[in-house]
């Protein structure tokens, strides 16, 4: 194990909690994954040898290190997309003190229009912590950008199930991917493509 990089993640840990727990300005909280959903990320990311990752929703990096950390591993590296510009500078400063700048693209955008502009199939892995009620319109082209194969993993599955029930519902529709709710931390809802 990497020490600075478990300093790294213990450091925002205690900033993320201490931080939320002095603010009720939603764009000034950090709303980071629990550890053990960091765990479970790395784990996927491993068992599904998922290369090219994508994350919607940096904040200021906390579940990107534990998605970049799992990548190097592998040879992949992970794209992360966020639009808040202090989140943007919090997120550059922790992934140049983390060691992983080589395999993190950070992109300073809006997700809807980055998922409109990425290709078919670009992304074996995505992993969804942004805003919620954006879900069922992002949906097409989450699906689009997916590999056959791929895995689609959301956060707040179970912290926010009424807000996620619309998204939830469209995906299980969906005759192409088969899903199912992990109750590790937050609550994750996974949907693998099971044919393109
Ligand atoms: C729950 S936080 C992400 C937490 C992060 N995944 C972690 O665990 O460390 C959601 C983030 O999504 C960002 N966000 C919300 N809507 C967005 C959008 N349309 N495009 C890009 N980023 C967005 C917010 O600014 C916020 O930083």
């Amino acid at each position: 194990m990497d020490d600075s990089l478990e300093t790294l993640k213990a450091e925002l840990e205690r900033f993320g909690e201490a931080n939320d727990a002095a603010t009720n300005e939603r764009h000034r909280r950090m709303l980071n994954i629990t550890r053990d959903t960091g765990e479970f990320l790395a784990v996927l990311v491993r068992a599904t040898a998922a290369r090219r990752v994508l994350e919607i929703g940096t904040s200021n990096g906390y579940s990107t290190l534990w998605l970049a950390d799992a990548a190097r591993g592998i040879g992949g590296s992970v794209t992360t997309v966020e639009f808040a510009e202090y989140k943007i500078s919090l997120a550059s400063a922790n992934f140049a003190r983390s060691g992983l700048v080589p395999f993190i693209t950070l992109v300073h955008d809006d997700a809807g229009r980055h998922l409109q502009r990425s290709d078919p199939g670009a992304y074996d892995l995505i992993f969804l912590d942004s805003e919620r009620p954006e879900y069922p319109g992002w949906w097409p082209h989450l699906r689009r950008v997916l590999r056959s194969g791929g895995l689609l993993i959301v956060d707040n599955a179970t912290s926010h199930m009424k807000q996620m029930a619309p998204f939830v519902a469209l995906v299980t529709a969906d005759p192409e991917f088969a899903t199912c709710l992990v109750p590790v931390g937050n609550g994750e809802f996974l949907a693998v493509m099971t044919s393109s």
